[in-house]
């Protein structure tokens, strides 16, 4: 498929041209209707762009195809057999895949690290949780997926469930061994569910994990607003195989969807994908250099311990596709972690006393106006694709300081 095309983009950027107009929502009228004092702060640009999906960017039978070219672009891009965008999170997504796979239909087999919408899930599609637990690492305060054979025990013990469900990467950045799991629930003829939210990346370059498909799940789901380009609320939902209804699937996504999706989310993703398929495997590896650059110099500073290569030597934990290059050597518990997330564990003298939760967190944005996601005593910060390098950097020390 010729991945240059955008065929979202493209249609927005044709709206444009030929001067459209819609007598029909969102009401804005591009933004002519909006207060000035809104468009001061968020600009005209997000207006203009928020144009009506279905019968205003193509027509009501959606015949321009738009939406469905940038999908099967997508699953080509990953190798996957089909994708779904939705805009509406993976937050949606994985409800939709727990709905096709289990509702109505009663087990389902669960990391007891899942995520809210996944509980969500639970109780709006009636499914029976199967909890399976996280392996708690006593040492570092953080939860490793389950692993193959803990999967293969709750499938023992409930045989009857319609399928299982597995957070990786975790939040933490651990990593399950999908490709183990994927077998366990195959030998068993029952699909896995793969809530990938945070490994939008892994497809595009090999020193990163095994993204999901690749390893044998049959569905996937993916927010690209967390570790891709996309906005807030872009999710990606990926099948392959023939254990899960493709058709119920894209209903169930349906019952769920908003009838108005934002066509910026939708356009985001769609560039993303263009993106990553010219640019991706340079772009990811520049982060993961300074991913790799960043924890040397935040290893410096005494009292914070940066969570690397010991999470490897964790049983259960998958390699990467590829450890070619000594360069990659370097980084290479780095590498376990999405995107190059540096989970930097902080002892309460450095940050003065640790009151809550989140207090390391707070720290760093009180300090040093900078946001990252803490957890207990850990901070987890992002380094991701973006192009003024020097500007990460001086963004990263500012947070290791
Ligand atoms: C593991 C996991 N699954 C699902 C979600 C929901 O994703 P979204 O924010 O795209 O709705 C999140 C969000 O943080 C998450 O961490």
């Amino acid at each position: 498929m010729d991945h240059s095309e955008t065929p979202l983009l493209d249609a927005l950027a044709d709206y444009h041209s030929l001067g459209r107009y819609g007598f029909t929502p969102p009401a804005h009228r591009q933004g002519r209707g909006v207060d000035k004092r809104v468009i001061d702060v968020l600009g005209r640009e997000p207006f203009r762009d928020d144009v009506l999906a279905s019968n205003g960017l193509d027509d009501r039978r959606s015949s321009g195809r738009f939406l469905a070219r940038a999908e099967e672009l997508m699953a080509d891009a990953v190798g996957a057999s089909d994708a779904f965008f939705s805009t509406c999170g993976s937050s949606l997504s994985v409800k939709a895949a727990m709905l096709a796979v289990a509702g109505g239909r009663g087990d389902l087999l669960l990391g007891r690290d899942s995520h809210k919408s996944v509980v969500a899930g639970l109780v709006f599609a009636g499914v029976q949780p199967r909890w399976i637990s996280p392996q708690w690492d006593e040492e570092r305060h953080l939860s490793h997926p389950p692993s193959p054979e803990q999967v293969a025990a709750a499938w023992r013990d409930y045989p009857d469930a319609a399928g299982a469900l597995i957070v990786s990467p975790s939040p933490y950045g651990t990593c399950a061994d999908l490709t183990g799991i994927a077998e366990v629930c195959h030998e068993r003829g029952k699909p896995l569910i793969v809530d990938e939210a945070w490994g939008a990346h892994l497809p595009f370059h090999d020193q990163l994990p095994t993204w999901a498909m690749d390893a044998g799940a049959d569905v996937c789901v993916v927010s690209v607003h967390k570790m891709g380009a996309g906005f807030e609320q872009g999710s990606v939902f990926h099948v392959q195989g023939d254990l899960v209804d493709r058709q119920r699937l894209s209903k169930c996504a349906d019952l769920l969807m908003t009838t108005s999706p934002n066509v910026l989310v939708y356009a985001a993703m769609d560039g993303w994908r263009r993106q990553m398929v010219e640019f991706g495997n340079g772009l990811l590896g520049a982060a993961l250099d300074l991913a790799a650059k960043t924890r040397e110099a935040i290893d410096e500073i005494p009292d914070v311990e940066v969570l690397d290569a010991e999470l490897l030597r964790r049983a259960g934990i998958p390699r990467p596709r590829s450890t070619a290059g000594p360069d990659r050597r370097v980084g290479y518990g780095m590498l376990w972690l999405p995107g190059g997330r540096l989970a930097a564990r902080t002892h309460a003298t450095r940050l003065g006393p640790v009151r809550s939760p989140s207090s390391p967190g707070d720290l760093v944005h009180r300090r040093r106006r900078r946001e990252c996601r803490a957890f207990g005593r850990r901070v987890v910060a992002l380094a991701r694709v973006g192009r003024r390098t020097r500007a990460t950097t001086g963004h990263s020390s500012a947070v290791a300081k």
